[in-house]
């Protein structure tokens, strides 16, 4: 039998809400680990998570999963709503890997904890689309003993937004666990409907233990069957019938005896997971491949991901206490409230990102080709989305400059291949996600925005890492962004940000683009390819710019007009990146010039020409290009961003704007771009040398040496493309049937320093971790004392609706400068003493030469590459792609 070591004790550093019985967060965080696995739920005026169903992130798809409790044969439901009496919520606490809610059920209270693991330096772990949900802490309020019985059940809601559609399901009993599975009959590849996935497979999952039942039935006779009897009797229903129909659930359930103080049983642990294979079709040169979750090159079986998931569960807590401390940590170094923003948005910007592999059989995946793509959550379809990565470059710089590596990577390739023609750079991989084309359209006027971010993410990503690998392989393709950057950035005009500011001579787009010249000049230099041109046309410009921007009190967001203004915050990578083009009288006279703008509770407008919008991603990020000695000016930037995520009327995630005044959202929740909140925190992050011959260099060569072969953006006849859809269906079939035998996974592997972990600051708080003494670990340590200072909770809005999220296009993007405040002291970075690049743990750094770009099958490789027909052949694809969504899937809301 599976033995799950006992946590006792878990010690969570989040946000402690002190409010008797609610969290002041109006959407909470349950299972938020990809794209399409990410489940959240209403808050519920604090009841939460009973009287409710969890959500999508999108807020307007009910996914079922419930659970509850038998406390001496009187039954109480603790999530969902089916009828049953509730169980109370009496504190509920979030961190950046878990949701926390102490519950109370006649005499007895527990813990439910919803653990969605971030690991952000293992591949292998961090794309397993699992998510972890446990039960514990059990405590009697009178001290007697009770008989305590625990369940739990999902629907097939998870597996497509269409309650009509037909779901088939088995459950997989193995001698250590039971897993139930359930997917459409007819799942739709490389298809979403209303971003919920319709190819994907739910697994429900749970280590075998004494009292341990399982069934699958209708929703009524799984739960009335426990209240009554507090065991289930082992039934597989049989009866495949649409989702809605007698809702067929999946449930487990555990009779833990007598439960008294002296006798605490065993967490009960359940895994969630939603597996799609192959997450991505990827348009190469020559073909469309398959990409598989990372975690295939470690597993040869689904039966071996599930049972190592959860036999993993005690380590993964110990490491989750880990991240979660280090992370806090350098977080409440910053405030409380910062800390509030970081628990809430870290989960997410994980979440965006599909850490993928060429596919291939089961247990001969091979991961020496890692691509990761980004998806444009809340707001489009887009892949990769560049300002979205912008944004979330703190964090991923932070985290494991491998992420923003191999993010990168794909943009560089197919827009350094043959098939791509524009001087400038692209704004995203196409819009198609998951399935994804390249984009090459007419994309001009946002080549200045483009441009700069590509180029100040891949110098910052070389001189935050050492890793110089990118800079040389694609030297000439940063080049020609360059000169477009040397013609076009001083004066924009005709130009666009990607948050649709369209002024001309925007002064923070020009600065965005002058950076970009910046970063390659730093680039050549590291490269050696002397080349005096851009540090010269960098300098000059840069001079230019001040004389037409900076004004007597602060900077004008247009040239020359006084009344302009906005917050600044492509100021940050001129800080983070030490470029010394920003003088600090300058961030004085800015931060002074916010101090004196009046504002709502929910802060700034980031620019004076769009009234009353504010974007929390760019009001964290300037508030990191505050200098220190303003540190009003810092927290109330913060603060703005703090009470919006908090905000209990909020039922939604985090969007990217608002209206200032009422903190009402106007779209895009759930995105990555929130990773700019990870701003301060990686000013910790020094500057190392760049080693352009680095591990990761195929060649150590100077020239751009773009392998043709593994360029996105292929020739493909629409017919082929169909084909391989419908063979991906067929190989996506196969892999449920059957998987290779074990391979095991060396624990070793994974135990790798990581670079985050030196940011944590001296002052942070102590992780009091002892297992055995729950007594000893429940005070949690108490936030910064730089907080500033206690606020009022806005009130219960329990009527107002949330607007639609946006689930389609109603939002434009955002664009995000990584931003940063004051520069550390030499002191402090020495302290840190760190070398990004070193110990990056498992580094997959496949260059495109070694990328073998397996495609799926060689039959439907078309032949030669077209060049001058793959425009026409791509925008061919697109409408295919489009019609066969429909045909695939015409339930009511598709868009
Ligand atoms: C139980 O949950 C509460 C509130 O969420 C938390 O403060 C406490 O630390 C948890 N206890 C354990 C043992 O995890
Ligand atoms: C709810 O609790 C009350 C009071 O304990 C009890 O009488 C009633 O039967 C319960 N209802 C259900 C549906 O369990
Ligand atoms: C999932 O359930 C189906 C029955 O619908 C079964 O045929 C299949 O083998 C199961 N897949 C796995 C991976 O257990
Ligand atoms: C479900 O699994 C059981 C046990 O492995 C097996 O006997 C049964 O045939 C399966 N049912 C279906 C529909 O695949
Ligand atoms: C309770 O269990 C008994 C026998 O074990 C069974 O006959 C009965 O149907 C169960 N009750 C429910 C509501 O499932
Ligand atoms: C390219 O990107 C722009 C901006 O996101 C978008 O409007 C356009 O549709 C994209 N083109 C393609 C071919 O994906
Ligand atoms: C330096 O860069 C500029 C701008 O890209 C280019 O025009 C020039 O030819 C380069 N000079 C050398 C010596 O490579
Ligand atoms: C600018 O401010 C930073 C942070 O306060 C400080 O370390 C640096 O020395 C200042 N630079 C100059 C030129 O005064």
């Amino acid at each position: 039998m599976l033995s799950i070591l006992f946590l006792q004790v878990t010690l969570f550093y989040g946000l402690l809400v002190s409010a008797q019985s609610s969290f002041p967060l109006g959407y909470i965080p349950l299972a938020v680990k990809t794209p399409y696995l990410n489940g959240w739920i209403a808050s519920d005026t604090g009841a939460s998570p009973a009287h409710n169903w969890p959500n999508f992130f999108t807020t307007d798809r009910t996914l079922g999963w419930g659970g509850m409790i038998r406390v001496d044969n009187q039954a109480f439901q603790w999530m969902g709503d089916s009828g049953f009496n509730f169980t109370k919520t009496l504190v509920s606490e979030i961190s950046p890997t878990k949701s926390v809610f102490r519950l109370q059920a006649g005499p007895m209270q527990f813990n439910v904890t919803f653990f969605t693991p971030i690991e952000p330096t293992d591949y292998v772990r961090q794309s397993t689309p699992f998510s972890y949900m446990f039960v514990d802490a059990f405590a009697a309020t009178d001290a007697q003993a009770h008989n305590v019985q625990v369940y739990t059940d999902i629907s097939a809601e998870w597996v497509t937004r269409d309650d009509t559609q037909v779901v088939v399901w088995n459950t997989t009993e193995t001698d250590t666990m039971v897993y139930h599975n359930v997917t459409k009959r007819s799942p739709s590849p490389m298809t979403e409907n209303g971003n919920i996935a319709e190819d994907s497979v739910a697994y429900y999952a749970m280590a075998k233990r004494s009292g341990f039942t399982w069934r699958s039935g209708a929703d009524v006779d799984c739960r009335k069957g426990f209240a009554a009897n507090g065991t289930l009797p082992i039934i597989r229903d049989n009866g495949f019938r649409p989702v809605s129909q007698s809702w067929p659930v999946f449930a487990f359930s555990v009779d833990l005896g007598t439960v008294s103080s002296d006798s605490q049983p065993e967490p009960v642990v359940v895994a969630l997971g939603l597996v799609r294979d192959p997450l991505i079709s990827y348009a190469t040169d020559t073909s469309v491949q398959s990409r598989s979750g990372y975690y295939w090159s470690a597993y040869s079986s689904i039966d071996q991901v599930i049972s190592t998931f959860l036999s993993d569960f005690s380590n993964a807590m110990k490491r989750s206490l880990d991240f979660d401390n280090k992370v806090v940590s350098a977080a409440a170094a910053v405030s409380s409230e910062y800390v509030g923003i970081i628990s809430l948005v870290t989960r997410q910007i994980f979440a965006a990102m599909d850490i993928t592999i060429p596919s291939a059989q089961p247990g001969q995946f091979s991961d020496s080709d890692v691509k990761i793509f980004v998806k444009d959550m809340g707001v489009s379809l887009r892949a990769s989305p560049v300002e979205v990565i912008y944004g979330a470059f703190p964090a991923l710089l932070y985290f494991n400059p491998s992420l923003a590596r191999d993010l990168l990577a794909p943009l560089l390739d197919f827009q350094s291949s043959s098939h791509y023609k524009n001087p400038y750079a692209a704004p995203d991989l196409g819009t198609t996600y998951p399935v994804i084309l390249g984009n090459t359209s007419d994309t001009q006027t946002l080549g200045v925005e483009s441009c700069g971010n590509m180029l100040i993410m891949a110098y910052a990503h070389a001189v935050k890492s050492g890793d110089g690998s990118l800079l040389s392989r694609y030297y000439t393709t940063f080049q020609s962004w360059a000169n477009f950057l040397i013609e076009n950035s001083l004066d924009p005009r005709n130009f666009i940000t990607a948050d649709g500011l369209s002024n001309p001579d925007m002064s923070n787009l020009a600065l965005k683009g002058i950076l970009g010249i910046y970063s390659m000049a730093k680039i050549s230099e590291a490269v050696k390819v002397s080349n005096s041109t851009y540090m010269d046309q960098a300098t000059q410009l840069i001079s230019s710019w001040k004389q037409r921007a900076v004004a007597n009190d602060h900077i004008d967001a247009v040239y020359g007009q006084s009344s302009s203004w906005g917050l600044m915050y492509n100021i940050f990578p001129a800080i983070w990146l030490n470029t010394g083009l920003i003088e600090n009288s300058t961030l004085n006279l800015q931060a002074g010039f916010y101090a004196q703008q009046s504002s709502s509770d929910f802060g700034l407008s980031l620019d004076s020409s769009q009234q009353d919008v504010a974007y929390p991603h760019w009001s964290l990020m300037t508030a990191a290009t505050v200098p220190d000695s303003l540190p009003s000016v810092q927290s109330r930037l913060i603060r703005s961003a703090y009470l919006q995520a908090y905000r209990v009327a909020n039922k939604f995630p985090l969007p990217i704007k608002y209206k200032a005044s009422t903190g009402d959202q106007l779209g895009g929740i759930g995105s990555a771009i929130q990773g700019a909140a990870f701003g301060m925190i990686s000013l910790s992050l020094p500057n190392v040398n760049i080693n352009v011959n680095s591990v990761n260099s195929p060649s150590g060569s100077t020239k751009s040496t773009v392998n043709v072969g593994a360029i996105v953006g292929g020739v493909l006849g629409g017919l082929a493309f169909l084909l391989i859809l419908f063979a991906g269906g067929i190989f996506w079939r196969k892999r449920q049937q059957k998987r290779y035998a074990a391979v095991t996974i060396d624990d070793d592997a994974y135990a790798k320093p990581r670079p985050f972990n030196t940011a944590v600051s001296s002052s942070a708080p102590v992780v009091n971790y002892h297992p055995n003494d729950p007594d000893l670990a429940r005070s949690p340590p108490s936030p910064s004392t730089t907080s500033p200072g206690p606020w009022t909770p806005p009130g219960w809005d329990g009527v107002s609706q949330p607007q639609q999220p946006g689930s389609g296009t109603d939002t434009t993007p955002d664009s995000l400068p990584v931003g940063a405040a004051g520069a550390m002291s030499n002191k402090q970075r020495e302290a840190l003493g760190l070398r990004a690049n070193q110990n990056r743990a498992r580094v997959h750094n496949p260059t495109p030469s070694e990328s073998a770009v397996s495609t799926l099958s060689n039959p439907y490789s078309a032949p030669g590459s077209q060049t001058e027909e793959l425009r026409a052949e791509v925008e061919q694809l697109r409408r295919e792609m489009a019609n066969i969504r429909h045909m695939a899937e015409p339930p009511p809301g598709y868009t």
